[in-house]
């Protein structure tokens, strides 16, 4: 990334402002430095929703101003996922085991994040992100993967409350899935890719706004390895179908029966667990389904 992207990403994701401090003993960071010493830690507040309000739709079409790699093999990930990645400017040898994974799982529109926060303590080594466009949601996502790495971080290891991974393996990034998502993964990279309450763009003519168009389909085919899934899920029928639509007609995705994937803990987390899935089940609506598999590459 550029060095204007690292200042903004540095002034955008400055973290949860703090609440108080605590003296704790510091362990050997992920960057090999640090001993056993004790330090002072500013503690990370949750954050509030009300304190990252913004409007609920962005322009998908005018220019935000957002950076993206040129190609995913000049992406630094290492501000994301700081224990998986060493960071490219620093001149540490990379520690066992960091610069081997990729990311897997791409949850697009990810909103607030409550997917990512439901999936990470249950698939602690499986790298997964939230793109998302709205700058202040971005920012309440980073943030609260902040605080609660910090929280975990923390914790007695003999802690009940202590999960698997630690919530390393989830990020956020602020960026336009319509425009740049290959700019972010490779061919193949993904082996999930989640649409979960998309914007419905009701009207005719905002139609070309909508995350799934047939043309979109493409890039998210080329990002999605054979074999990968697609889940879409949305309270709006009309949505629904026409998503269904457009997947059915495109060669590369072949629909799963729903009851193939009844007792699939992802799926179930993706109905559930976000907060617009939420809020349509507190309003006791419906919720529409449709996943399909990544066929296989023609050539192969
Ligand atoms: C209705 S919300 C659903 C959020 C979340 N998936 C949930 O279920 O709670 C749709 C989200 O998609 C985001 N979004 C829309 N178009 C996008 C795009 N092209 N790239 C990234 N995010 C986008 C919006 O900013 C919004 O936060």
């Amino acid at each position: 990334m550029s060095k204007r992207t690292h200042d903004q990403v540095d002034e955008m994701e400055a973290g949860p402002s703090t609440s108080s401090t605590i003296t704790t003993s510091l362990t050997p960071s992920t960057n090999g430095v640090g001993a056993a010493e004790e330090v002072t830690v500013g503690l990370l507040k949750v954050p509030q929703k009300r304190f990252y309000r913004q409007r609920a739709h962005a322009n998908v079409f005018v220019d935000h101003e957002l950076d993206y790699p040129k190609s995913p093999a000049e992406m630094d990930w290492s501000f994301y996922y700081p224990k998986y990645f060493s960071n490219p400017d620093q001149q540490v040898e990379p520690l066992e085991g960091q610069n081997v994974k990729k990311v897997e799982w791409a949850d697009v529109g990810c909103g607030f994040g409550g997917l990512l926060m439901a999936l990470a303590p249950m698939f602690p080594d499986t790298l997964m992100l939230g793109m998302e466009i709205r700058m202040s949601v971005t920012k309440y996502v980073t943030d609260r993967i902040a605080a609660t790495r910090q929280h975990q971080s923390l914790l007695p290891s003999e802690s009940t409350e202590r999960v698997k991974g630690q919530y390393e393996n989830v990020s956020v990034i602020r960026a336009n899935a319509m425009k740049h998502i290959a700019n972010f993964f490779e061919k193949g990279q993904l082996s999930k890719i989640f649409f979960l309450f998309p914007d419905p763009h009701f009207k005719n003519r905002k139609q070309k706004a909508r995350i799934i168009t047939p043309g979109l389909l493409a890039e998210y085919a080329y990002v999605l390895q054979p074999g990968g899934i697609l889940y879409t899920v949305t309270d709006v029928k009309d949505l629904h179908e026409w998503m269904a639509l457009h997947l059915n007609n495109h060669p590369l995705f072949i629909p799963i029966p729903n009851s193939e994937l009844e007792n699939d803990p992802i799926l179930e987390a993706a109905r559930t667990s976000t907060e617009e899935g939420q809020k349509v089940e507190r309003n006791k609506g419906d919720k529409w389904v449709a996943c399909f598999r990544r066929a296989p590459n023609p050539e192969d």
